[in-house]
């Protein structure tokens, strides 16, 4: 029960660390309070530019992909890690989400959720491909990490034997969905913010 919360806990630090609002300072510019409002990757690319929003891209993605790979090389607790790794998982996720920096206030985890399935499902690769396609036709970051993300759940959900990857995933989905529900109110007003210029 000890290793679990301390999983957890590291996992929930790690994501906390606001990758995004940092280089955003150093810019003197708070993402917070610019553009969407949002400190991932889109809103940087919107406010910041190219080179610190692939940062924020990047930084966000390792925060996932860091806390996996050290879950899954505990010298330890072998029997435990196919419970374990989801924990780190959705823990990561939750941190950047609700960062303990930004008085539980955060992301909305989709760098952070791509990151740290990444050597968890291979069905991530699909996710990528997809928001990349998704964005590239439509230039809403929202729309394709929401579409992307919930065709990538369904295909876990039809192709996936493990039971574990399947409500590991459902999870993340919820939790993404709900960190974009204002996206999701924009969409649905024709009101959404475009990846590309200022807003
Ligand atoms: O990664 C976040 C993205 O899905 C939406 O970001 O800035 O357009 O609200 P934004």
């Amino acid at each position: 029960m000890g290793l679990i919360f301390l999983i957890a806990f590291f996992s929930f630090l790690i994501g906390s660390i606001p990758s995004g609002y940092l280089i955003g300072k150093t810019k003197g510019v708070d993402l917070k309070s610019t553009g969407s409002g949002n400190i991932g990757a889109s809103n940087a690319y919107r406010v910041l530019g190219k080179k610190e929003a692939l940062l924020t891209l990047l930084f966000d993605m390792a925060k996932g992909f860091i806390v996996v790979i050290c879950v899954k090389n505990l010298p330890f607790a072998q029997n435990l890690k196919e419970f374990l790794i989801p924990i780190a998982i959705v823990f990561v996720v939750l941190g950047h989400d609700f960062s303990i920096f930004l008085k539980f206030k955060g992301g909305k985890g989709v760098a952070t959720t791509y990151g740290s399935i990444l050597i968890y499902s291979n069905y991530a690769y699909i996710g990528l491909l997809l928001w990349l396609i998704i964005l590239k036709i439509t230039k809403y970051a929202s729309l394709a990490s929401l579409l992307s993300f919930s065709i990538t759940v369904l295909l876990v959900l039809i192709f996936e034997t493990s039971i574990k990857v399947k409500i590991t995933f459902l999870i993340l989905l919820c939790l993404m969905i709900i960190r974009h529900f204002s996206n999701i109110k924009r969409i649905l007003e024709g009101k959404e913010h475009k990846i590309e210029g200022r807003v």
